[in-house]
């Protein structure tokens, strides 16, 4: 049988998990369950972003420990996934200790291979995109990814030498020019990063302490992007003694993510990857954004829908059918609750078609019994 391997981004917990947090995992659900019915042999892995500053602050704001903040927020999220029929096989957090383990050996070899120094670095850091800016990169003084306030940082901290794979990762895109899809995309990053050419990225940090401690040095903690986009490969047993399953479904077959988070997969991903020695996926899929009429979805502005309200209202299968065909997914995508309202009465009049239909072999599921009920 083939295989297929299907991934989400590993999101962050730190706050409630919104309709564009079930956007990818739906985009990425439909594709795993449209390749088993084809027959392959799928592995789907979603989960959980667990470490960084962001997660420290919320759980000091929550009072409690970071570990048990992210353990209450990760059974919300298994709770959501469940009630929007996600049928992931692994949902990786990065406070798992084989997570953790596998992520040391990664580190190790990446030292081993000499593209690891020790130096300093000053900048903007941006606390929510847990990202570091140069002066010049901010727009208006803020954030340039998300607008918000950034503190100016000075710290010692571990480099990892992006420099030395520049020709390597321009080569890639010679010869992968599919690779990342939409090319709208790829033409951003080739045109706005990668060719004005690469600077070398920090991969720890001394200002915080909840993340992966460097054995070499343990004051410094691992910059939370080295730690979560390794999932991809831990998830499946990488550099362990168990790692049949990623001798069969590495390199992953298609990685689904946002617009937001394209410079970090389609850039330092692939060359984490080069480092090791190892394959780089064979399609990364970056989607556009849900926005309301408002624009971006945000707390504080109070227009944040949630998918749990959602599926009680009108049932997981209009959630999951109306996020699918809200826009084209390269595109960002304007919510309207009466898009959901025509779903949800149109697969009702189908259920009910259905039901009534003389068809044996039509049986109906609990999802069409559910919705029948809630006329
Ligand atoms: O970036 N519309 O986590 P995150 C559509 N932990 N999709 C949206 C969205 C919206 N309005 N808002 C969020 C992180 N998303 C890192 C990822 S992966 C190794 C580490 C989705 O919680 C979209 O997939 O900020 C986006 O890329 C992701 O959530 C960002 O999730
Ligand atoms: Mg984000």
């Amino acid at each position: 049988m083939k295989n297929f391997y299907v991934t989400t981004p590993i999101y962050y917990p730190s706050g409630k998990f919104h309709i564009g947090t079930a956007y990818t995992t739906i985009l990425a659900d439909v594709i795993a369950r449209y390749k088993r019915m084809e027959g392959y042999n799928v592995k789907f892995t979603t989960g959980l972003d667990e470490h960084g500053l962001k997660i420290e602050t919320k759980a000091i704001e929550a009072g409690k420990t970071p570990q048990e903040y992210v353990d209450e927020m990760a059974k919300n999220a298994i709770n959501l996934w469940e009630k929007l029929n996600i049928s992931q096989h692994d949902f990786i957090r990065t406070t798992n200790q084989k997570h953790e383990e596998i992520v040391l050996k990664i580190y190790e070899k990446m030292c081993n291979n000499g593209d690891i120094y020790k130096g300093h670095y000053s900048g903007w850091y941006c606390v929510p995109c847990e990202t570091y800016f140069t002066e010049t990169q901010l727009v208006d003084g803020k954030c340039p990814d998300c607008g918000r306030e950034v503190n100016l940082t000075e710290e010692e901290c571990y480099f990892f030498n992006i420099k030395k794979y520049q020709s390597k990762i321009e080569e890639f895109y010679e010869k992968n020019p599919n690779f990342l899809e939409p090319v709208f995309r790829k033409e951003e990053i080739m045109n706005n990063f990668i060719k004005p050419g690469l600077e070398d990225l920090c991969i720890s940090r001394t200002t915080f302490s909840w993340g992966i401690k460097l054995p070499n040095d343990p004051k410094h903690v691992m910059y939370v992007w080295l730690d979560a986009l390794t999932n991809y490969i831990t998830s499946l047993g990488y550099l362990t003694e168990n790692d049949s399953e990623f001798k069969s479904f590495w390199p992953a077959d298609i990685q689904i993510i946002g617009k937001d988070i394209v410079r970090f997969h389609a850039i330092y991903w692939p060359i984490f990857l080069m480092s090791l020695g190892i394959d780089t996926p064979k399609k990364l899929y970056s989607h556009g954004f849900i926005v309301m009429k408002d624009g971006k979805m945000s707390k504080s502005k109070g227009n944040v829908v949630s998918p749990d309200d959602l599926v009680r209202d009108y049932g997981c299968d209009s959630l999951r059918m109306y996020e699918l065909f809200v826009g084209p997914p390269e595109l960002d995508a304007e919510w309207d609750d009466r898009g959901i309202d025509g779903v949800n009465r149109f697969l009702k009049r189908l259920w009910n078609m259905l039901m009534e239909s003389k068809e044996k072999d039509i049986q109906p599921t609990k999802e069409m019994i559910k919705l029948r009920h809630r006329m």
